[in-house]
This record gives structure tokens, C-alpha cells and sequence, in this order.
């Protein structure tokens, strides 16, 4: 078969890695992928939010399945075009993906389905939106309604903090028309959960749950990023929490999608928040997290390709969705300024024993010459019994990567050692 995925990330390159276990495939394209992927899959410089060029592609190259991973095309419809020339293609179509595309969608979504999440108001307008943070609790959640890169999310730890949150949505477009409508929610508190699902509409299979950590640097400070680091399982992901979110959250949220004629096909990311009130959703994606996928995909003994097809077949009930019982860790090495201002072009070096462990993102070849090309260059990776063992090895792997300017979090994982299962 030939597979096409749609992204150019360490998580399309995790996900290649893994459908690369099929025997069947004898082809991956990524478009546009990035240079740390050479030896895994043909890199095809077509952006990916190019949705002509990447059917046009499809077609001329008599792709089998594509996989698309990014948000954007996902939102934009590119699981939808794929469809009309025949291709099928891992991943909700437009109007599921706006689960994820707008944040009054999905609150709306969970408020008529009474699936747990923080409390709400929606805001179109600046004036009312103001006024309404005179009297509003804070902390206090400000989150423009579209896609924001990630950024879109504000916690606002005073009035004033709130208020100019609003006004950079709202009045200065920072986020253009992504920031038109506001949604201003109550600040909940709790460890933060991860949980991916295989779903096909009717069945859902969860993944092992995991772990981010969105600051920068050592002991939660710093800037937000798209995510520094990753462990799976989730300690705090007990099997009572697990039965509570299956049966307050999973499944209530594809019967509400299938109710709103919106049935959602493909990898569907619960946000969760474990709150003294039970698990409540943060957020959801239409896709594969960034970087959890790096740590829940090694993790997977089904085969990837097969329960992908099954998603979009509607046969994920026959499918065996597996995982290893052990843990993995995912350490993120970046580029020192990140996520702020940072430097690139420098030559990346990678112990050949580490290869097969290491996911890249922001990297691209200058001739045989890996080099470094965006804020997070790669994730290292390790697997082991023990989650102790997996941060160990993952830390004893990234002493074999080297580049200049680079730097990553030392305390990966150390929140789940201590939570302590
Ligand atoms: P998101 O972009 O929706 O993932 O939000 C980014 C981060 O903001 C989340 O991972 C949480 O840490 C935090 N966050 C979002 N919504 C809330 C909330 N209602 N209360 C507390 N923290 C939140
Ligand atoms: N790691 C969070 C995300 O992929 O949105």
C-alpha cells in the first residue's frame, strides 16, 4: 500500500514510524514532512493546509490511505476532499473537526450533552465582554474561539490581566478571526490528564493515557509551549478515573457528535482536568496530541495502519487496540529562546544507536547535513517497565544528540515519579 501523512512534526514522524510496522506498506509519503524523516518516508515539499495540491498529489501517486495529522487541514477539509476522489483518509471530516476548531462549538457541545467542563460564557461582542469582567472570578479563562497556533488560551490571574486578554482577542485581532468570539470560563484546578481515543463513531478505544508539560522550563516556569515533554501512563489516570471518563465524558461526547449529525472518525484528544469535582474536559482536539503521541504510539502492540482503517471503515469494534504495560518518556530538545526568539541552521548529530528512538520536528537537511530548523527539534524517547527507568534511559539518550543552542527540560516526568504509582 501507499500511505500519505499529511504533517511534517515529531508526532508524523512517531506515526510514520509506527504504520512503517505493516508489512503491507511499501511506500510512506509526508507532505511536506521535514529532514529528520529521510530514512522513514519521502518528504514532499506541499505545505500542509494546501488542500488542492495535496489531492492533486494524492491522485497522481494512487494513494491507498492517507493519515492526516495537523488540525488546520483537518479543519479545513482536507479529510473531506480526500473522500470525494475516492481516497480514504484518518481523520474527522470538517464538521467533526470543529470540535476542536471552535472552542463555543465544543463548549456549547458539552453544556447540551451535561458533559463535565468548566463554566462559560460566550462573548462576540468587546463592551458586554468587559463589563462581564468586572464581577467575574478570577483567575478567570480567556480563550478565543478558532484555532490560535496553541496560543489562544489565556489564564488571566487579575482583572487587568483578563481584561487586556480580551482586548488583544477582540479589539487588536491578535489572533485575526480566531479571536472574534471569546469564551471567558471558570479557572479549574487539578492534575492535567491526556487521554487519546481510536474512534470510528460507534466504538471508542482509548489509548494509554499521558502526561504533558506545557512550560518551558524546570519546575513549571517559564513561558508556555506546544509541550516540552511527555510520560505515559498518567499516574493520575487511576481505573475508577478511567470508568468515570468512559462513562461521564468518552462516550457521552461521540453520541452528542453523532446526535448533532457530526459523526466523528479518527483520533479524537481529551484535555482533562481532575478536578475535586471528578474529571471535567479542558479542551478537545480533533487529532493526535503533540508530543504525547511520541509516547503512547511506541507504547502500542496493535498494529497502527490496521485500527487506523478501521476508524474510517466503522469497524473499530472488531480491531485490537493494545498496549504495553511498561512506560514511556519523551524528553524534548529545543532550540535555546524557544518559544520565543531562537536561532537555527545549526548541524544536529544523533548516536546512530539512538536513531530509532528519536522523533523530529524542527530540522531540515542542508545536503547529508541535519540542521536545526524551528523551536523544538526533536523528542528522545525511551520505553521500560518502570516510568523511573524510562526517564533514565530517555536522559542517557539525549546525551547521545547534540546541537549547539539547545536546551530541554531536566525534571521530565518528575510530577508522575511523585504522584507515586
Ligand atoms: P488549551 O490550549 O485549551 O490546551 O489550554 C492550555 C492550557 O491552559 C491547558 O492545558 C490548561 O493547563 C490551561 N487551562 C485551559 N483551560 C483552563 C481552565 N478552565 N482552568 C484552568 N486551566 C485551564
Ligand atoms: N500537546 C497538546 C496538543 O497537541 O495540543
Amino acid at each position: 500500500m501507499k500511505i500519505l501523512v499529511v504533517g511534517g512534526g515529531g508526532r508524523e514522524h512517531a506515526i510514520i514510524k509506527k504504520i512503517k510496522e505493516n508489512k503491507t506498506v511499501e511506500k510512506i509519503y509526508a507532505l511536506p514532512g521535514n529532514g529528520g524523516m529521510k530514512d522513514d518516508c519521502e518528504c514532499v515539499p506541499i505545505c500542509a493546509t494546501d488542500i488542492d495540491a495535496i489531492v492533486a498529489f494524492a491522485v497522481a501517486n494512487a494513494i491507498d490511505y492517507a493519515v492526516v495529522a495537523p488540525d488546520d487541514p483537518l479543519v479545513l477539509g482536507l479529510v473531506n476532499a480526500l473522500e470525494k476522489v475516492g481516497i480514504p483518509a484518518f481523520g474527522p471530516r470538517a464538521e467533526a473537526a470543529i470540535i476542536e476548531g471552535s472552542k463555543v462549538f465544543s463548549k456549547n457541545l458539552m453544556k447540551k450533552y451535561g458533559i463535565p467542563t468548566a463554566r462559560y460564557e460566550v462573548f462576540t461582542d468587546l463592551a458586554p465582554a468587559l463589563a462581564y469582567l468586572e464581577t467575574a472570578p478570577i483567575p478567570t479563562v480567556i480563550k478565543a474561539d478558532g484555532l490560535a497556533l496553541g496560543k489562544g488560551v489565556i489564564i488571566a490571574m487579575t482583572r487587568e490581566e483578563a481584561k487586556s486578554a480580551v482586548r488583544s482577542m477582540m479589539e487588536e485581532h491578535l489572533f485575526g478571526k480566531s479571536g472574534e468570539r471569546v469564551v471567558i470560563e471558570e479557572f479549574l484546578t487539578g492534575p492535567e490528564i491526556s487521554v487519546l481515543a481510536f474512534t470510528d463513531g460507534r466504538t471508542l478505544k482509548p489509548m494509554v493515557s499521558s502526561m504533558d508539560h506545557k512550560r518551558a522550563h524546570d519546575g513549571d516556569t517559564g513561558l508556555n509551549t506546544g509541550g516540552m515533554g511527555t510520560v505515559a501512563p498518567n499516574p493520575y489516570y487511576t481505573p475508577e478515573v478511567a470508568r468515570r471518563c468512559m462513562e461521564e465524558i468518552f462516550l457521552p461526547t461521540i453520541h452528542a457528535m453523532n446526535a448533532e449529525g457530526r459523526t466523528f472518525r479518527g483520533c479524537l484528544y481529551f484535555g482533562l482536568m481532575l478536578t475535586a469535582d471528578g474529571p471535567k474536559v479542558i479542551e478537545y482536539n480533533c487529532r493526535f496530541g503533540d508530543p504525547e503521541t511520541q509516547v503512547v504510539l511506541p507504547l502500542l502492540r496493535s498494529d497502527l495502519l490496521t485500527i487506523m482503517m478501521a476508524t474510517t471503515n466503522g469497524t473499530l469494534d472488531m480491531c485490537d487496540v493494545t498496549f504495553a504495560d511498561g512506560a514511556c518518556a519523551c524528553v524534548i530538545m529545543a532550540s535555546e529562546g524557544y518559544p520565543e526568539k531562537y536561532e537555527k541552521g545549526y548541524e544536529i548529530t544523533i548516536a546512530p544507536e539512538v536513531l530509532p528512538y528519536v522523533y523530529v520536528a524542527g530540522a531540515k537537511l542542508d545536503g547529508d547535513i541535519l540542521r536545526t530548523n524551528g523551536g523544538r527539534v526533536l523528542g528522545v524517547t525511551a520505553e521500560a517497565p518502570t516510568l523511573k527507568e524510562a526517564l533514565t534511559l530517555a536522559y542517557s539518550r539525549v546525551g547521545q544528540v547534540h546541537f549547539a543552542n539547545q536546551f530541554y527540560r531536566h525534571d521530565i516526568g518528575e510530577r508522575a515519579l511523585k504522584a507515586g504509582r
